[in-house]
Formats: structure tokens, C-alpha cells, sequence
């Protein structure tokens, strides 16, 4: 069978799985009148329950939440197609070719000198045409934020930006697709009052990007997550790390160590994302970081032991039932209030001044928004999101 012919066949396939989904989907959505004792017709829908918006009652009752459409599957799925055929294939090297237009530099808000360009094509799944390109520097090397982002999919968990090594206007760099719809955890410019975002922080999915993100960090050893890099998606809570050159920096000795700008080891690990560590295994590991990416031979061995380190604590999750999602466990029924509740109360480190340094991501951002964070203080302004 010719490889077209087994291209065509799949497309086929999909549609004919996507045609059957919507037929399912919209048959479990039909309404069958029922007839009340009164005569009267109502609906046998379960009624959806009360979605929490913090607001108060009356104003729920003036303003009702729309409800949110569902798309189908087939329209998903052609969507996706749709994508894939006209991004970028991941791993190319962006070119000035490649841009819509000029390169605009960001101007002194960024520490680094960064460039925002809008791209022909989408540059990531997500289908972001717009990106941030950083060349390289003395400090800031685009092989480092690339093999971040390479790792994080190696690994099936993607906490960052699919990063790529683009070259403009003859300087080599890394490229990081936008992440929309997202604000930081903070915003730091330079002119101005420092913004804290408040995020939800009790939102599963925030609780569980930001656990991931913190895994991830510790096995790419990374100096710089501090809340400008953390990016939440404002509708959904979905986490994005961004900015991740600054990584491959640490020893293993350093892995649990708390810095303001990291929280070391996270105590709260999905039962998902723990047995897809537990799973891989240290040679297949090492082999990826040797074929795939352009580490030094040293940055590859402090992260080989990093990885081995990170299994090994999640190994002690799993064997005290700790992982969050763990059937018989503390955390069975997964991310939510107790999680959170567990995580702004972990027993914070004190730094030389006094002040407190998180042991996770999550009680950071918390500590962050109640103002008892380290270098944020009176300057600063809370802001919705
Ligand atoms: N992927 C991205 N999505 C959204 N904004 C981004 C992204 N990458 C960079 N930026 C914006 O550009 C700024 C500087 O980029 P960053 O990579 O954080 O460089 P620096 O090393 O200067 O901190 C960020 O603070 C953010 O405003
Ligand atoms: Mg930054």
C-alpha cells in the first residue's frame, strides 16, 4: 500500500470517526420534553451546577452566565488538521523570509534585548502567528531555552513555549510563540508599579500547570521562573512557562533547594504526570538529550542526575499514596480546595531578611497576591484578571 494511499485512508477514518462523535454528541444534548403533574412541559436536563464566579448572588442573578457552547469533535479534529498543515513544522529554523513584516524591539522592558514579529504561518499548536525572538548573548543562549522546550515534550508535558532557533536580521536566537489569552503571575515595568495578576489559584488546572511547571524546572535545572515567566491563560487557568534560556544552570545538589526565583522540590505531583516520569527510563532519557539536543556534555550530566533525582522523589510520592489523583491516597479526589489549602500552608523557608520563600509555585503566587512575598512590597498594585 502506497504511503498516500495510507494518508488518505487515515483522513477517511477521521472524518468517520468525527461524523460518529457529533451524531453521539449531539443525541446525549437532544432535550425530551416531560409532562409535570401541572400539564406543563419541562426540560429533563440535569441542572448544570452553580459555577462560582466570586461574585455576589444578586449580581449572578442579574447578569446569567451564558452557556458555554461545546464544539463537536469533528469540527475539533479539522481544526487540528487544518493547523498542522499550515504551521511551521516544528523543529524548522525561523528566517527573516519567514516574517510578516518587521521586527520591533520591546524597548526597555525586557532585561534581555527581545523582538516581537508576526509570522506568516502559526508557529505552535496552539496556532500563535505572533512570537518573541531573542538573540543570542553572553548569558542568554537560545540551546538552552530550546532543549527546555524539547525536554518538556519528551517527556509528554509541555509546561513552556515550544521555543525553535530562529535567525534574524544575521544574529541566531530563540524564537517563543505568543501564549495568548494569558497574563503573568506578575508584570514588572520598569517605569512602573509592579502589577500582581489575581490569578485563581484555586482553579485545578492553575494548581496542576503549576505543579508541572515546577517538576519541569527542577529537572531542567532553570534560574529564572520567577512570576514575569509564568503565564495563566485568563479563561481557563492553563499554565505556560515562557523565557526559559535561563536554565541547565544547577547541580543536582541544588534541585530542593528554595531560591525567591524557584521553590525546589514540589510536594503535590498529578498521578498522571508522576507515572510518566516513573515510566521513562534514565538511558532512553539520556539518549533523547544526546540526539536532540545541543547541551554540552556537562549540561547533560547534571541534567541526567537531575532527572534521576526528580524520580526518585516522585517514587516517594507514589509509595506514600501522595501523588495528587492517587487512588487510596490523601490527595484520591485530585486538585481542588484541598490541594491548595495544603500548599499555601507548607511550611515556608526564611531567607536571610526574614522573609519567606515558597516551597512551591502555587504558595508563591499566594504569598505574592497576599503581599508577603519577597521583592514585592508597597510598590506594587493587585490587579483582576
Ligand atoms: N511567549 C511569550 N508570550 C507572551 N509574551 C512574551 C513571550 N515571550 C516574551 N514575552 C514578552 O516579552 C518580555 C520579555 O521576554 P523574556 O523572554 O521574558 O525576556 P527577558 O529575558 O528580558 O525577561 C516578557 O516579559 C513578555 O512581556
Ligand atoms: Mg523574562
Amino acid at each position: 500500500m502506497s504511503r498516500r494511499f495510507a494518508c488518505l485512508l487515515l483522513f477517511a477514518l477521521f472524518i468517520v470517526v468525527g461524523c460518529l462523535a457529533t451524531e453521539i454528541e449531539s443525541s446525549k444534548k437532544t432535550v425530551t420534553p416531560i409532562k409535570t403533574a401541572s400539564g406543563k412541559t419541562k426540560s429533563n436536563e440535569i441542572p448544570k451546577a452553580k459555577h462560582s464566579t466570586g461574585k455576589s448572588d444578586s449580581s449572578a442573578k442579574q447578569q446569567p452566565v451564558p452557556a458555554v457552547k461545546q464544539r463537536s469533535l469533528l469540527s475539533r479534529v479539522t481544526d487540528k488538521l487544518r493547523l498542522t498543515n499550515r504551521r511551521y513544522k516544528s523543529g524548522k529554523e525561523l528566517k527573516d523570509k519567514h516574517l510578516e513584516g518587521e521586527l520591533k524591539a520591546m524597548g526597555k522592558d525586557s532585561s534581555n534585548e527581545t523582538f516581537k514579529g508576526k509570522y506568516k504561518k502559526p508557529l505552535d499548536k496552539h496556532g500563535a502567528t505572533t512570537g518573541f525572538f531573542k538573540p543570542d548573548t553572553v548569558t542568554s543562549t537560545s540551546n538552552t531555552a530550546v532543549a527546555s522546550s524539547k525536554i518538556g515534550k519528551h517527556l509528554r508535558i509541555n509546561p513552556t513555549t515550544a521555543d525553535r532557533y530562529a535567525t534574524h536580521n544575521d544574529k541566531k536566537g530563540v524564537l517563543s510563540p505568543e501564549v495568548k489569552d494569558a497574563k503573568p503571575m506578575i508584570e514588572s515595568k520598569k517605569t512602573k508599579k509592579v502589577k500582581v495578576y489575581k490569578h485563581n489559584l484555586e482553579n485545578p488546572k492553575t494548581q496542576k500547570g503549576l505543579a508541572k511547571l515546577q517538576l519541569h524546572d527542577a529537572i531542567t535545572g532553570q534560574k529564572d521562573r520567577h512570576g514575569g515567566n509564568i503565564y495563566i491563560n485568563t479563561k481557563t487557568g492553563k499554565v505556560t512557562g515562557i523565557d526559559n534560556d535561563y536554565a541547565f544552570v544547577k547541580d543536582v545538589k541544588q534541585v530542593d533547594t528554595p531560591t525567591d526565583r524557584y521553590s525546589g522540590l514540589p510536594q503535590q505531583v498529578d498521578v498522571k504526570h508522576g507515572k510518566r516520569l516513573m515510566r521513562e527510563d534514565t538511558q532512553k532519557f539520556k539518549k533523547m538529550l544526546d540526539n536532540e539536543t545541543d547541551l554540552d556534555d556537562n549540561q547533560k550530566k547534571n541534567t541526567v542526575e537531575r532527572f534521576s533525582a526528580v524520580k526518585k522523589h516522585v517514587k516517594e510520592l507514589h509509595q506514600k499514596k501522595m501523588l495528587v489523583g492517587q487512588k487510596g491516597g490523601k490527595y484520591a479526589k485530585g486538585w481542588g480546595k484541598d490541594t491548595y489549602k495544603d500548599a499555601i500552608n507548607e511550611p515556608t523557608v526564611k531567607d536571610w531578611e526574614g522573609k519567606d520563600v515558597a516551597r512551591s509555585y502555587v504558595q508563591r503566587a499566594h504569598l505574592e497576591q497576599t503581599n508577603t512575598a519577597k521583592y514585592v512590597g508597597s510598590k506594587h498594585k493587585l490587579v483582576d484578571v
